[in-house]
């Protein structure tokens, strides 16, 4: 029986759905009031990488908070903020980078296109100001990150108040820009950089802003191994440095700590979020090369980015006893061994006529619908394809994330799978099993 409580307070993120009320969540699960249960096939938003209801997360949140709950981080530093930025210093692709902390995705790509500004501006090269980003792409939801995102439906109404930049076609090889085919297309898509570079001036550009394996924009994309290569040397030619928003693909979600290890792929930059503390506390960080630091200090000054909540010491000890549950329960490793079972599973769904493409890397995984295979053709945006798909599953018990707008910016219907790393064969037959009866069940209602 659902419990009384008040109602009607709540401003909702979606003003048209009835939404189930949770209770708890355990493992793969979560347990709505009236007793009914989902399984969590998409993390949330790709976030409980570890899954829901661990205890040791709860305690380690409970003990910090009993400690201290916050300290201005203009005036102290604490035990879980060093620890973490240690252990996270362990996986990054470069050594002695230094971690800035903060509580969201987006902010935290705000601070870091400030960050890159900053470090020419110590150098001498005040007129690097410039962004280029990639279509499609997604990189947050404040003004700045939004204008620097190619996510039609979530600017349309913004517009007016975004700031515009080039963006360069992403990797994402099955709508290729230019219809072409790896590795006849010669990556093309990754020399734009250099025409988009040229034609803004090498001396006007800060920075590159890219995902490294796509999030939900392009429904797991993963690039040919030489992009980065590629982009790497471009950004090193012309001094742009290269900021990687790993913010979905980050702390095991692809297989390995970061995407940029599939890559070996150093960036000057590096975005985390998401699962770094597997959603139990928001908490973001901007990973950095030292000599980006060291140049702000050389003058005297420190990074201009204050905020209330940044190096925040209870998020901080969500974090480190993440990264610690991951290590002692070997959930990367899961996530590259479950991922490539799952991937396996999904490929038979292309059996469908209604499935264009699937793709991912670790659990990070994409199926792209489309009205027809062989012209890879979107259903019409009226006909909200992805939104039936999603309201079935649901009903089914099945949770998943949706993608639209990835064809053409209007037209496009994909769904993510990203669940947490303990993820075992029988739920990825139980996902298997409703995809594919939501997947026959809409053709036979066409
Ligand atoms: C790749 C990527 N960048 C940035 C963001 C924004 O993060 P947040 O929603 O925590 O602000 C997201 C969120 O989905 C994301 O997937």
């Amino acid at each position: 029986m659902t419990p009384h409580y008040p109602k009607g307070y709540v401003f909702y993120r979606n003003l048209h759905y009835s939404y189930p009320l949770i209770n708890h969540g355990r493992g793969l699960y979560l347990y709505d009031v009236e007793g009914k249960k989902y399984l969590d096939a998409s993390g949330g938003a790709a976030v409980a990488n570890i899954g829901h209801g661990v205890k040791e997360i709860a305690e380690a949140i409970s003990s910090q908070a009993q400690k201290v709950g916050y300290l201005n981080g203009m005036q102290f530093t604490h035990f879980p903020v060093e620890a973490l930025a240690a252990e996270i210093s362990k996986f990054l692709p470069f050594t002695s980078g230094k971690l800035y902390f903060l509580t969201s995705g987006s902010e935290a790509v705000e601070a870091s296109i400030k960050l890159a500004r900053q470090y020419w501006v110590e150098n001498g090269q005040d007129t690097k100001i410039h962004i280029i980003s990639r279509k499609p792409s997604y990189h947050g939801n404040t003004i700045a990150a939004l204008s620097l995102s190619a996510r039609e439906h979530y600017k349309e109404i913004f517009r007016p108040m975004l700031r515009k930049n080039i963006k360069i076609p992403a990797p994402y090889c099955y709508r290729c820009f230019w219809h072409e085919e790896y590795p006849s297309c010669q990556m093309k898509c990754a020399d734009e950089l250099e025409k988009a570079i040229l034609k803004l001036g090498k001396e006007n550009v800060s920075a590159f802003l890219t995902e490294v394996i796509g999030g939900t924009t392009t429904g797991a994309a993963v690039p040919p191994a030489e992009y980065f290569k590629i982009i790497r040397k471009i950004c090193d030619k012309y001094k742009i440095l290269l900021i990687v928003d790993e913010i979905m693909t980050g702390i095991g979600r692809t297989g390995k700590w970061l995407a940029c290890h599939h890559f070996d792929l150093a960036p000057d930059i590096i975005i985390m979020g998401k699962g770094l503390t597997g959603g139990y506390l928001p908490l973001s960080a901007l990973a950095v090369k030292k000599n980006i630091v060291d140049s702000i200090s050389k003058k005297g000054r420190s990074f201009l980015h204050a905020q209330t909540y940044s190096h925040h010491p209870v998020g901080c000890a969500a974090g480190l006893a993440t990264l610690n549950w991951i290590k002692r329960n070997n959930l990367v490793e899961k996530s590259s061994k479950m991922g490539g079972r799952f991937l396996k599973e999904l490929l038979t769904l292309l059996n469908h006529p209604h499935v264009g493409d699937v793709r991912g890397k670790g659990l990070l995984l994409g199926v792209e619908f489309v009205k027809e295979k062989k012209g890879k053709t979107p259903f019409p945006r009226k006909k909200n394809y992805v939104e039936h798909f999603l309201s079935r599953a649901m009903t089914k018990g099945l949770i998943l994330w949706p993608n639209i707008g990835h064809a053409d910016g209007v037209n496009g219907d994909l769904i993510l799978l990203a669940p947490p790393f303990i993820i075992t064969q029988t739920e990825i037959s139980k996902i298997l099993y409703i995809l594919k009866e939501v997947l026959f069940e809409i053709k036979n209602n066409e």
